[in-house]
């Protein structure tokens, strides 16, 4: 079965992306960015182009940013725990070696806030059943994760993540194609709860969807880039490692390099790799190559990206040398975090009288 976010609803998405892009550089005040990862291990170039580094464009046009590292998300799909403590301080490095800054961007975990979580038990009172199970990306979690029923928190989830972003009242929520569900259902809630509970004051914003405005990077197979696959980059690689990765990449027996993302999508990604770090366009990069082959296109991309990780590799050498560093910021976020929370689930108990 196929279950796919339907085109007409992401065409939309994309074109008020557009729009919401023209207002944020305008007037970054008027948003609060609340986005997230679940935290399953160090992250890869696609994790940076895709996200990441778009996370430090809007931190550093001035938008108030909240990162959530989706502790209890970990849990959905899987019943092997992992080393979670582990996998949130690499991500934490992650988040800091590529520019997220703590002083401007506001990083937390979902079991350190109490109160975030108890918004959950108003919000489900806000969604029926078939609701939850529409989902399509709820249900490709189950078939991915080879179940064949749902889980109770892989069912809710989604409406936990509405908990994630309106507890901070975010407004604006940078994600990709597959999070879209899931935005629609907090937009949902956040209207019933206003029209439920708050008798018609919007109490929540109805959030909107950003949509990264880089291409997807694939892995380096052609496929899905996945840690998983060993098709990718991680920031953590040394460049020798990075080297090696690019040179298995796979391409075609076409010398001539042209940027053909339909025909040719594996050259076409390592020459978007390559555009991403030197700031040029792919096809550029494909004319200055021409007919020099696929191996002068891995060399170039290679060292491009080598030479564009460079200091966020070194940043990340300090950082992991320093575990008292990251935990001091994820403190400092998760009070910042539970302060926010406490007033939001204070207003919210006040509008459902249940102050005692
Ligand atoms: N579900 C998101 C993912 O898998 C992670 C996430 C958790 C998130 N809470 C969020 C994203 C809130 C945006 C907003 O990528």
């Amino acid at each position: 079965m196929n279950h796919e976010i339907s085109q007409d609803s992401y065409a939309q998405a994309l074109k008020r992306s557009q729009k919401i892009e023209q207002a944020l550089s305008e007037n970054p005040g008027q948003f609060r960015v609340l986005t997230g990862d679940r935290p399953t291990g160090s992250l890869h170039i696609g994790h940076y182009f895709g996200t990441l580094k778009n996370r430090v464009r809007l931190q550093n046009l001035g938008v108030d940013t909240w990162v959530i590292v989706a502790d209890y998300q970990v849990i959905t799909d899987r019943e092997v725990l992992g080393d979670v403590r582990g996998n949130v301080l690499q991500l934490l490095t992650d988040y800091l070696a590529a520019g997220l800054d703590p002083e401007k961007t506001t990083i937390f975990t979902h079991s350190a806030v109490p109160a975030l979580n108890q918004l959950m038990l108003p919000f489900l009172s806000l969604v029926s059943a078939p609701e939850l199970e529409r989902n399509p990306t709820v249900k490709a979690e189950m078939q991915a994760a080879g179940k064949t029923a749902l889980g109770g928190l892989l069912l809710t989830y989604p409406v936990h993540q509405a908990a994630d972003i309106l507890f901070c009242h975010g407004n604006l929520v940078p994600v990709g194609k597959d999070q879209l569900p899931h935005i629609e259902q907090t937009r949902l809630i956040a209207r019933r709860f206003n029209e439920r509970y708050a008798g018609g004051e919007k109490y929540f914003p109805e959030p909107d969807a950003l949509l990264a405005r880089t291409p997807v990077i694939l892995g380096l197979d052609g496929d899905k880039m996945s840690k998983s696959r060993n098709n990718t980059v991680m920031l953590r690689m040394t460049e020798a490692e990075t080297a090696k990765q690019i040179k298995r990449a796979k391409t075609d027996s076409d010398r001539n390099i042209t940027y053909d993302p339909e025909n040719r999508p594996e050259v076409a990604n390592l020459l978007t790799i390559a555009a991403e770090c030197l700031d040029r366009t792919p096809e550029s990069i494909a004319e200055e190559i021409g007919d020099k082959g696929a191996g002068t296109l891995k060399l170039l991309c290679a060292d491009a990206l080598n030479a564009h990780l460079a200091p966020i590799r070194a940043r990340r050498a300090e950082l992991e040398s320093n575990p008292d560093y990251l935990l001091q910021v994820l403190r400092a976020g998760n009070e910042r975090a539970n302060e926010e929370a406490n007033r939001t689930l204070a207003a919210v108990r006040e509008h459902m009288g249940m102050v005692y």
